[in-house]
């Protein structure tokens, strides 16, 4: 048996003080630079204590419900193993349509039975303001892994870490956005979140799919440099991150609207000559398309090293909102 190593200098422990302690987590608009570097000070120890002795009991007796009303790989099985790493358990409700949702059960209803049974609820919806209505309806700590095309903070809290241990800052770096900005929860969250740092935002996005004005407002309040555009030729060489995204097809009416715009950006090799040596591209995935395998190879390519993150950042949010850290 591995025997334990001495964790006496970690941040864990019984800290029911602890500011992050029984808090939802629904908005990225909830972190201050300072809550970021907390977040990615324990993602740091969860990192470790993974390698070192891969799972361990810091949330022992806990539970998780994982409430997912849209498909989802990634974000759900990233949760159930954040928690079985740490000790906990999960109650996995990946198929609503096995639930007591598929017989009309209402969205708060399902969030009480669920406080009754979890310590903790993931949940992912399709409608914008869904994980703060569950937060409304629940006494217990609810996190939201998606709510229509709203936001995606836990993912934008790895986003932001991945570019931090890739990069080793995060400042003074340009971040550029590329794909469906007007749909892609992830870009409003992770747009949102790097407005903390000294960056500057590009947005590459056909013209029916741009950055919604109303945020590039928000973030034009806070000083944020931005910059549209439609093709990536222009901004590829200066950018130190390109972020990647799919084109959303389940947010479209008319499905010829987005045939038409599906392939409007494809990052290979080739595209990839233009781009710095040292910088990094990531994606969300899943990828349908906009990043062709050839690339997968390429050092600059992240976004595998990306969901590893996840990992040790969902672990950290977990503990964090159950006391523990
Ligand atoms: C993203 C999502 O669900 O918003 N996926 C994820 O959580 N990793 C991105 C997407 O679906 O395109």
């Amino acid at each position: 048996m591995p025997t334990q190593p001495n964790n006496s200098h970690l941040p864990f422990g019984d800290q029911r003080t602890a500011p992050w302690y029984g808090k939802d987590i629904i908005s990225v608009k909830q972190f201050s630079r300072e809550d970021l570097e907390y977040v990615f000070a324990v993602a740091h120890e969860m990192h470790d204590m993974v390698d070192h002795v891969g799972t361990f009991d810091l949330l022992k007796g806990k539970i998780l419900a994982n409430l997912f009303y849209e498909p989802s790989t990634r974000t759900s099985s990233s949760f159930t193993a954040s928690m079985e790493r740490l000790g906990g358990s999960v109650i996995p409700i990946n198929e609503v349509k096995y639930s007591s949702v598929a017989k009309g059960e209402s969205l708060p209803d399902t969030v009480r039975t669920l406080e009754c049974y979890a310590d903790v609820i993931v949940i992912r919806h399709p409608e914008v303001g869904s994980a703060a209505a569950a937060a409304k309806a629940s006494r217990k700590p609810v996190i939201n892994a998606g709510d229509g095309i709203g936001e995606h903070p836990t993912q934008a809290l790895l986003d932001a870490f991945t570019i931090k241990e890739e990069l080793g800052h995060v400042d003074g770096l340009t971040v550029t956005l590329l794909g469906d900005l007007k749909h892609g929860r992830t870009v409003h969250s992770l747009a949102r979140l790097l407005s903390l740092y000294k960056v500057k935002l590009n947005y590459v996005a056909p013209d029916i799919l741009r950055m919604p004005a109303e945020l590039i407002e928000e973030l034009k309040s806070k000083g944020v440099q931005q910059e549209e555009f439609t093709g990536l030729d222009k901004p590829l060489p200066a950018t130190d991150v390109l972020y990647v995204t799919r084109v959303q097809k389940e947010r479209f009416t008319d499905e010829s609207v987005y045939e038409s715009v599906k392939g409007a950006y494809v990052i290979d090799p080739k595209v990839m000559k233009a781009a710095k040596e040292r910088m990094i591209v990531m994606h969300p995935l899943p990828r349908v398309g906009e990043i062709a395998v050839e690339f997968d190879d390429d050092p600059r390519a992240a976004y595998f090293r990306q969901m590893e993150y996840g990992l040790y950042v969902r672990m950290a949010l977990l503990a964090m909102v159950l006391g523990k850290a």
